[in-house]
């Protein structure tokens, strides 16, 4: 039997929690994903009149006619900004909206009302000084800090798109987004805080805008560490002093439901990383209905999202989702080792956190780091914990049901991707009994199936296709600039009733109940420590080192990250025959990577190896490469090999 396939052990939701829970029981979530199934539309249309509110309400609820660009909510017009916040002044002014922890322990509270006047003048410190218009594109470089949810919230509502590049992208990998998006403004911030210690942001921008960038009028700096940095007269400007001249209100833009909302660029299997777009209602209707089912966050809560807001988690799961249901949010700065290992689990102590989410290898990390951290807190006001990112192994799983949770909190493994807006498979903390390791159930309305090519459904314990059979409200609406890239990447691979059907990228296997396990990426993209990377983004990076001839790049299952980076490369005549150098080269291969894309992409093995394995028609056999990599013994048929005896030589350089 497949280890995917092994009877795991089965727990039910807490009683107590799920009497007062949204979904109840299994019969509830049973009688939603009927309401679906009858009326899908009519399904989707109820949740959209019941949880947006609309300036005009919607006419059209799904329009198929340029399928796979689908559209939602046709005719409708809202204001995210305004979903966010000014519809919970009446009840929330002064509830928390969120609260913030610095680095170094610094706090603030910001609550409803304070967020309105911050995103109002921010809004109109985007309007007025720098003449952003709705439609124009701006880019957010931005640690950790409210600021950052000011910005995304002051595009929202003066009808911007903001595209938000983690923080701990390279200056190419940041040039590389600001030029296909267009950007007219950069906002970034002097630096921000991590171990303890100030780093910079700014001089990544400012090397970023060095070549290719005129696009770039602006420059926007929020003052975060104070720490000594160079402003260019003319481009550069200081938000501090700026957004204080500004006037506290800023009438929201109405938007039509189909407006472009903000573009988050991802990786995928081929090309360079891709701007994910996502439109107004349907995502946001999306991020706020799952922040309900699947946290099931109540009034009275305190809701905590560890993730970066630079990755779409951070968009969906700490700014939109919660602010849209009125929640309060935390948002920390720092990194869950500092001071010590116990740093957030003090916080969910003081904090009195009731839902926690983070990522598998957080919590193996923390695990390993802190075994006996946990037990010095009282982490008993936690009802919900969340994970997400990459599929967690059930050792993990049970550390922090039974070590953080104390076996009465509800684990919700959530699936879902950059494209889908907001979770696709999850239990609900009320209602699905739930196995480690398992993503369990699609949540109703989301058509989520694991079929073959021809969109049949996979049988119980074969693995197959992640598909999402119907168009859903917060799915991707295009590539930024490239349609075809959009069909291809997402359209192409499986149909169903002749149709083309969303692929995710991901393999999955149902057990015996039903429940979907996610297997991981079939396509070439890997999953380091929750970083969804392309390895054809690393090869081009490593390629560009003058001593590689040719480059290959998988991944390897790792302990801690999931995944790590293992690179094969091929040296230059000339330099192969000196491999006395091979730590300098292996330094030196980082080096490029992190100027290319940054710290998170490096190898953790750099193998130098005489070729690679290439069918007669030159195409690299990846599967090769992943098993040697694994240690594995090869078992797929190499004849097809252009020469098959290049195994045995990749292998002796590996050992
Ligand atoms: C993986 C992150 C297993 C998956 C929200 C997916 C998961 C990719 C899970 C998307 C999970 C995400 N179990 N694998 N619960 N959640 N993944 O776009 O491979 O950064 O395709 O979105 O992460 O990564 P992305």
């Amino acid at each position: 039997m497949s280890e995917e396939l092994q009877k795991k052990p089965v727990f039910m939701p807490n009683r107590s929690f799920a009497k007062e829970a949204r979904i109840k029981n299994m019969c509830e979530y049973r009688d939603l994903i009927l309401e679906a199934e009858e009326d899908y539309e009519g399904f989707w249309a109820k949740l959209a009149d019941e949880k947006i509110d609309w300036i005009k309400p919607f006419e059209k609820t799904l329009d198929s006619s340029q399928a796979p660009h689908y559209k939602w909510f046709v005719g409708g017009k809202l204001n995210v900004s305004y979903q966010c916040i000014d519809r919970h002044l009446d009840l929330r002014k002064n509830k928390a909206a969120i609260i913030f922890e610095g680095e170094l322990g610094d706090k603030k509270v910001i609550t409803y009302r304070e967020l309105y006047y911050e995103v109002n003048k921010t809004a109109n410190l985007l309007k007025n000084r720098f003449d952003i218009k709705k439609g124009d594109r701006v880019v957010i470089y931005l640690p950790m800090i409210p600021e950052a949810a000011f910005m995304m919230l002051a595009c929202a509502r003066i009808g911007a798109i903001h595209s938000i590049v983690f923080g701990g992208f390279s200056a190419e990998a940041l040039r590389d987004r600001i030029i296909d998006a267009e950007a007219k403004l950069v906002i970034t911030s002097d630096g921000a805080y991590r171990r303890g210690k100030p780093y910079l942001l700014k001089p990544v921008v400012d090397e970023a805008l060095k070549e290719g960038c005129e696009c770039v009028k602006k420059v926007l700096i929020v003052q975060r560490n104070n720490e000594d940095i160079s402003y260019v007269p003319g481009r550069d400007y200081i938000y501090n002093e700026l957004v204080e001249l500004e006037n506290p209100t800023c009438e929201p833009e109405p938007m039509d439901s189909e407006d472009p909302l903000f573009l988050l660029y991802t990786s995928g299997s081929t090309g360079k990383p891709k701007g994910v777009q996502h439109n107004q209602a349907g995502y946001i209707l999306w991020a706020q209905q799952t922040m309900e089912w699947v946290f099931d966050v109540k009034e009275n809560d305190t809701y905590w999202c560890t993730a970066d807001v630079g990755w779409i988690t951070g968009h969906t799961y700490i700014v939109y989702g919660p602010l849209a249901m009125g929640a309060t949010t935390i948002m920390f700065e720092g990194v869950p080792i500092y001071p010590d290992a116990g740093r957030w689990w003090r916080m969910i102590e003081e904090y009195k956190v009731n839902q926690f989410y983070t990522a598998p290898t957080a919590i193996r990390l923390l695990h390993k780091e802190g075994r006996d951290e946990p037990a010095k807190y009282d982490l008993s006001s936690l009802k919900v914990l969340g994970t997400v990112g990459e599929p967690i192994n059930p050792d993990a799983w049970m550390w922090y049901y039974d070590v953080i949770g104390s076996g009465k909190c509800h684990i919700v493994d959530t699936w879902w991707q950059t494209e889908t807006g907001g979770h696709v498979v999850s239990p609900l903390p009320g209602a699905t009994p739930i196995k480690p390791g398992c993503a369990t159930l699609p949540l109703p309305g989301m058509i989520a199936e694991v079929v073959d090519e021809n969109g049949n459904k996979k049988p119980v314990g074969e693995k197959g296709l992640l598909c999402i059979t119907k168009p859903w409200p917060s799915m991707i609406r295009d590539i930024w600039g490239d349609s075809e890239r959009f069909k291809t990447s997402y359209f192409s691979t499986a149909k169903k009733d002749g149709k083309p059907i969303y692929f995710s990228g991901d393999g999955a296997m149902y057990d015996e109940d039903g429940y979907i396990t996610i297997t991981g990426r079939v396509d070439d993209v890997i999953n380091v420590s929750g970083h969804r990377m392309g390895t054809a983004e690393i090869e081009a990076a490593i390629a560009k080192h003058q001593s590689v001839a040719e480059v290959a790049v998988v991944g390897r299952p790792n302990d801690l990250k999931g995944e790590s980076v293992f690179a094969y490369v091929v040296l230059k005549p000339e330099v192969a025959d000196n491999m006395a150098e091979e730590i300098e080269l292996y330094k030196e291969i980082n080096k490029v990577i992190t100027k290319e894309i940054g710290p998170i992409a490096k190898a953790d093995d750099v193998k130098f190896v005489p070729g690679l394995p290439k069918t007669r028609s030159g195409k690299i056999m990846r599967r090769i490469l992943r098993s040697i990599a694994k240690g594995e013994e090869i078992t797929q048929d190499v004849s097809t090999l252009e020469d098959p005896s290049i195994v045995s030589k990749i292998q002796s350089c590996v050992i």
